[in-house]
């Protein structure tokens, strides 16, 4: 398979000195890669600002900001069968960024910020039929109800569900969703609408309650996506990488087969 993945947070400049970002090292992107390539495939890094070197064999391309990165995905999009979107991209920039170097004046200052494009959304938006699109969803605490809520916005077929416990640690837990058996009806987070839950939850009220009280497993088989559901609890980041690969060949391969009959 092609394979393009991101990876690595993106800078968001201020001025020429001065940028917005986050703590992302851009490690489990460049796992995934190593371990597709490892895997024989053909993969395309686009990496934000990281301080490691990328896997042999892997074609890399640099990029600073959201734009760039955007610019680059939609590029390569097109030419890849399955997307891995690990990057941690900005999720606002600066309204207006200042050439040189802003002086010290004022004793406080407000900066303008607005959304940078998301990125996922807009490539998925693309997505044409065979290619697997898969994204993280990192949270504070395991919430199956945000990934979910991923998956269904960004027209994703698998997320990665971690959370912030996992930054800079070589061990984390993931839960995956993955995708080609999901029967995720009608589902919104927040209330707006009502999950397809086996007929079982009868409105948002009750179900938001029964969610609060019951763990991921029951989020997700409350959701209809019970046999698409995985675990890892606390693997490398090359386990997560070989579990997320095995699952965009199998939805690939079943794209493909569904394509042909
Ligand atoms: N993502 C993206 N472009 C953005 C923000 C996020 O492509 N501007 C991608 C990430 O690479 C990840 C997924 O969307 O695969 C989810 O990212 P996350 O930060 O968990 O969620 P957000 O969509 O940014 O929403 P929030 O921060 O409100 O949770």
């Amino acid at each position: 398979m092609r394979i393009l993945i991101t990876s690595g947070p993106t800078r968001e400049y201020i001025d020429d000195v001065r940028y917005i970002s986050n703590a992302s090292s851009g490690r489990m992107g460049y796992c995934i890669a190593e371990a597709a390539r490892h895997r024989r495939h053909k993969v395309t890094l686009i990496s934000g600002p990281v301080g490691i070197k990328p896997p042999h064999g892997v074609k890399i391309i640099n990029v600073i900001s959201a734009h760039d990165m955007l610019k680059q995905t939609l590029k390569h999009f097109n030419n890849c069968d399955c997307l891995i979107m690990a990057a941690a991209v900005s999720d606002y920039m600066p309204a207006r960024k200042v050439k040189g170097k802003m002086k010290k004046e004022k004793e406080a200052m407000a900066l303008e910020l607005v959304k940078t494009p998301d990125i996922l959304m807009e490539a998925a938006k693309k997505k044409k039929n065979g290619q697997v699109v898969t994204g993280f969803a990192l949270e504070a605490d395991f919430n199956m109800d945000y990934a979910l809520d991923k998956l269904n916005k960004k027209n994703l077929d698998m997320v990665v569900l971690n959370t912030v416990k996992a930054i800079g640690e070589d061990k984390s837990s993931v839960w995956i969703v993955a995708g080609d058996r999901l029967k995720i009806k009608g589902y919104r987070l927040n209330g707006q609408r009502v999950a397809d839950a086996g007929g079982k939850m009868k409105n948002e009220k009750c179900r938001m309650k029964n969610v609060k009280k019951s763990g991921v497993r029951s989020q997700a088989k409350m959701a209809g996506c019970k046999d698409a559901l995985i675990k890892l609890n606390n693997v490398s980041k090359r386990r997560i990488a070989d579990v997320i690969l095995a699952n965009a060949e199998r939805i690939s391969y079943n794209k493909r087969k569904m394509k042909n009959e």
